[in-house]
């Protein structure tokens, strides 16, 4: 598990404050912490944050690779920027941050990204982890901007599984249906994706997407996070039982139906 040794800053947005530190791979992760007085659900953010992602890199989605990052008690002690949040020590979540990152705003800089195609998966993973806060929410995906090409990520799963209002129950009893999102970040990009098969492409993908895959990806999230078993496995059936699902959004985000 990666090490968190020092601290740069706050970043400067976030409902949940994220804060900015170097780890001992050298490089710099945008952390979110388990238990935050600030953020009172955030354990059950991070364990979206967590499982998301690590489908999404499965999928090979364009994401924000995540770590889970330990917090010892001298880095909390030597940093008194971070008291307010009563960070204890333990593991935490993090992802590594773009710093010429950009929102996708105009369509310049989203013509510029070299996995402009990816954003299909990113719409049909979006309807299959239930995630509503990013078709119409620019802050939840960033362009790398570079010199030549710019590079699309997706950050901030949060919202995935009912966000906050996730529980058993409600997994349960809505896994059988898919609620259509859509809004300004989808809008913006819709003129680029005019193949079929840029959707079907990860539809297919999510569709052979084996089980036993989903379930280690979902049991892997830290103990300290979602201690409840059934909580996790009410995730897992909820993603098992929506795969054959996602294939009923393609024609509805073609033709913009619903
Ligand atoms: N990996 C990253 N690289 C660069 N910037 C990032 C990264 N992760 C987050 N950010 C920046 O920090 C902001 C807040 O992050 P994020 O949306 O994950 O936090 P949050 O507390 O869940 O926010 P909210 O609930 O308000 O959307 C993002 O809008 C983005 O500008
Ligand atoms: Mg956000």
């Amino acid at each position: 598990m990666l090490k968190a040794v020092n601290y740069i800053g706050p970043m400067s947005k976030g409902k949940s404050r994220p804060q900015l530190f170097e780890c001992d791979d050298g490089k710099q992760y945008v952390v979110k912490f388990m238990s935050n007085p600030i953020s009172p659900n955030s354990n059950k953010h991070i364990v979206h944050e967590i499982i998301a992602n690590r489908l999404a890199q499965h999928l090979s989605l364009p994401i924000a690779k995540a770590e889970v990052i330990y917090f010892s008690q001298e880095i909390i002690e030597n940093t008194p920027q971070i008291s307010e949040f009563e960070v204890k020590p333990g593991p935490h979540f993090g992802t590594v941050y773009y710093k010429n990152k950009a929102r996708p705003t105009n369509k310049e800089r989203i013509k510029k990204c070299s996995n402009l195609q990816e954003m299909a998966g990113v719409m049909v993973f979006d309807h299959w982890v239930h995630n509503r806060d990013r078709a119409n929410n620019l802050w939840n995906l960033i362009i790398d901007e570079g010199e030549y090409e710019n590079k699309l990520y997706m950050i901030d799963q949060a919202g995935c599984f009912y966000s906050s209002r996730r529980n058993k129950e409600k997994l349960r009893d809505r896994a059988h249906s898919i609620n259509m999102h859509w809004g300004k970040t989808y809008k913006n990009f819709r003129p680029f994706l005019t193949h079929k098969n840029s959707f079907k492409h990860y539809v297919e993908k999510i569709e052979l997407f084996p089980d036993s895959d989903i379930r280690d990806i979902v049991f892997s999230t830290p103990g300290e996070w979602e201690p409840d078993h059934d909580e996790l496995e009410a995730i897992y059936k909820y993603l098992t039982s929506r795969k054959s699902l996602v294939n009923e959004i393609i024609d509805n985000l073609l033709n913009e139906e619903f």
